[in-house]
């Protein structure tokens, strides 16, 4: 296979390439399963499906969290076992990554490491912010803009960035995201039901339920465990319950958003209050989180175009347009742009 180039949007619950010569973005769950321990049994979407669903001796693993690679070498084990499935990486091929902001030199090395040194063995790394990558994704001519305020809200993250003329005012990775959420309609529905459902069952709530109120709330059948007893059973949850849970977590998303507008220079907070604020990252799905934003914060919400791909879609405009690689940096010991 020739060199080709790739737009990688590592994300803690999902994978996205952009793949120059196929012209194609492909997709795939973060996850892999291990079997007694070292053996791996499943890898992406395959390894997800048994997330909550596994016996004992089958452990599914996440390599990222809160955004950034916790486990190295899993995730190499990750890529180099979704490449043997036909999602191939033709060996020394130039890759373009979007990385976080707000974290450390050394993490951001680790989204180069991963490529660099491994069976892939890259030609070269370029790397771009993501809020810049979510932005021009979204159709933002990203170098002409005042100010913009771009919200990635993701699995474990939700990373706000401020942009102003093709550069990053201010960022923050705040680690809330969908499986957070997930966490809180648990915790509830274990508290009230006395009644355990797994992190799938929980997501499908999420999904389902959405947040605002509807004139008539579903009530959805689910699979869970008694308490104590952990017998199998199924259990009727009204949506109410999951917008419950939902709100004190997006609340303080709110309060978040806020302040940074609040460190925000008034010349780029007057351009962002006229453009109002986008949306981007797959939570931006969750269907009147738009609707709850503007009310909370008084702000105009625009969602992207599939959000949860708005990315690694600006990451295939950037490989195509020479105009906008400016907005990439080549990672080096001495570069240090990166360093906040
Ligand atoms: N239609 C939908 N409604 C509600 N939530 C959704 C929908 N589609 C996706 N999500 C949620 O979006 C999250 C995944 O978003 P995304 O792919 O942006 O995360 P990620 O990039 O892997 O994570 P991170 O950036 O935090 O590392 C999951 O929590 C998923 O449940
Ligand atoms: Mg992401």
């Amino acid at each position: 296979m020739s060199r080709n180039i790739y737009g990688l949007d590592l994300g803690s619950y999902e994978i996205k390439v952009y793949d120059k010569k196929q012209k194609t973005i492909w997709r795939e769950k973060n996850a892999i399963a291990f079997a007694d321990e070292k053996e791996i049994f499943a890898v992406g979407d395959e390894a997800y499906e048994m997330y909550g669903k596994t016996p004992d001796h089958i452990r599914v693993v996440f390599p990222m969290k809160e955004g950034v690679i916790s486990g190295i070498t899993d995730m190499q084990y990750l890529l180099q076992n979704l490449l043997k499935r036909g999602h191939q990486f033709a060996y020394g091929s130039e890759y373009v990554i979007a990385v976080p902001t707000d974290v450390t030199e050394l993490e951001k090395r680790a989204f180069c490491d991963l490529v660099l040194h491994s069976t892939a063995r890259a030609k070269s790394v370029r790397i771009v912010a993501r809020g810049i990558a979510d932005a021009v994704g979204a159709g933002i001519a990203v170098e002409r803009e005042p100010g913009i305020f771009l919200v990635n809200f993701g699995a474990s993250t939700m990373e706000l960035s401020v942009l102003s003329y093709g550069g990053i005012v201010l960022n923050r990775l705040l680690k809330i995201g969908g499986m957070h959420l997930d966490r809180e309609i648990i915790q509830l529905v274990k508290n009230r039901y006395q009644i355990l459902i797994s992190g799938r069952t929980a997501e499908f709530l999420r999904k389902e339920a959405g947040l605002f109120p509807n004139r008539q709330e579903s009530i959805y059948q689910v699979p869970c465990k008694k308490l104590g007893t952990g017998l199998p059973k199924y259990k009727e949850i009204p949506g109410t319950l999951v917008k419950t849970a939902l709100r004190e977590p997006l609340s303080d998303c709110v309060k978040e958003m806020t302040a940074l507008l609040k460190r925000t220079p008034p010349e780029v907070r007057q351009a962002i209050e006229q453009k109002g604020i986008f949306l981007t990252g797959g939570m931006a799905s969750l269907s009147g989180l738009d609707r709850y934003l503007s009310h909370a914060g008084g702000w105009k919400v625009t969602v992207a175009n599939q959000p949860a791909i708005c990315a690694v879609r600006g990451l295939e405009k950037i490989i195509h347009n020479k105009n906008l690689h400016k907005l990439t940096y080549e990672m080096s010991v001495e570069n240090d742009r990166w360093i906040r």
